[in-house]
């Protein structure tokens, strides 16, 4: 009999969950979160979709053999201490992929035609021509080049602009300099737009912080250096991200991931001119494109194949 899947995702409506079952073939779907009288163990149940999971939950399911993420990223899974020993996939899909990129290139757009200007001049009612460098006249360097920052990297050159990148293992890229962990200062030197999109792991924790702000390349005819970050908000430090926009270390910010979320009414980020805020929807996960994905892993699984896009557990990524 086939194993039903357990999912622990806080769904603002029940049309999401009905979109996501209708994708499943069938199998049952027991969600956690319906108000229903749910058993204290769920024997029987063999698979998992999960989106920041209640910490205790993964003790209640004794028979778990693969855990799904709502999500790219992983890190609201290790939060719990009582992570099961069984594969953890996470979520790669192109749909998910190109509404990233389509935000990074956004935000490079942005800023290089000076949008945040142009949009004070419009409510000062201000016909004035601002200064236009070209594309190509800027380096942007992502940290982080797996699924997210390989495709915004390729979109953002078609776009014209230089795109370096910085990588643990300083794997090769086709068509960009990619520089390994230990070449970080070099890599910021050259960087005139700083792109996030590192998973949230113990090494990552705080990396973008004052002395990495510090060291970008400035264009003098943008608010530049700019930081732009879409993978986690654990990996930014908030108050130097402050601190450096006052100072002029920084010259503008798009931030969509916060170090606490929602981003605190009371947070001096909101107040930035130069800074655009979205709040985590950078990349929202399709949910019929997840439901599919999930059962087309689930099929693998039961036919003895390998399961894709599975965590490096070591690595937390
Ligand atoms: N804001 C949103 O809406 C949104 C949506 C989806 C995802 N995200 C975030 O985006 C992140 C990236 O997603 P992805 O699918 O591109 O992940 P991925 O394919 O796992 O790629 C991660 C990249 O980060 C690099 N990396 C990891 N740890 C590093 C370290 N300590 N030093 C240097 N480089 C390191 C990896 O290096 P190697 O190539 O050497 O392995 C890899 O290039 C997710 O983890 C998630 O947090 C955000």
């Amino acid at each position: 009999m086939s194993s039903p899947l357990l999912i622990d995702i806080k769904f603002e409506n029940s049309r999401k969950f009905d979109r996501l079952r209708s994708t499943l073939g069938g199998r049952e779907v027991i969600d956690i979160n319906d108000g229903g009288g749910h058993p204290e163990t769920f024997s029987g149940v063999h698979y998992a979709l999960v989106w920041k999971p209640d910490g205790k939950l993964f003790t209640r399911l004794p028979d778990l053999r693969v855990l799904f993420s709502l999500g790219a990223g992983v890190d609201h899974i290790f939060q719990s201490d009582y992570l099961p020993d069984v594969p953890i996939v996470r979520f790669v899909d192109h749909t998910l992929t190109t509404r990233m990129s389509e935000w990074v290139c956004l935000q490079c757009l942005m800023h290089l035609r000076q949008q945040r200007n142009y949009d004070r001049q419009q409510r000062e009612r201000l016909w004035q021509e601002l200064p236009q460098p070209q594309a190509s006249d800027i380096t942007v360097g992502i940290m982080g080049l797996g699924e997210l920052g390989r495709d915004a990297a390729r979109k953002l050159k078609t776009l014209g602009f230089n795109v370096i990148g910085w990588s643990r293992s300083g794997r090769p890229v086709d068509g960009i300099e990619v520089f390994g962990a230990g070449r970080l200062d070099p890599f910021l030197s050259r960087t005139h737009m700083l792109v996030g999109l590192l998973p949230l792991t113990s090494e990552t924790r705080g990396i973008f912080n004052r002395d990495v702000f510090s060291k970008l390349h400035r264009h003098e005819e943008i608010a530049s250096p700019v930081f732009i970050n879409a993978g986690r908000g654990g990996s930014q430090v908030e108050a130097d991200i402050i601190a450096c926009l006052e100072d002029g270390t920084l010259g503008s910010v798009s931030l969509d991931v916060f170090e606490q979320e929602p981003l605190a009414e009371d947070s001096p980020l909101w107040g930035f001119e130069q800074a655009i805020l979205t709040p985590h929807a950078a990349a929202v996960s399709d949910i019929e494109a997840l439901g599919h994905y999930v059962a087309r892993q689930i099929a693998r699984f039961e036919a003895g194949e390998a399961l894709e896009n599975v965590v490096d557990r070591s690595l937390g990524y």
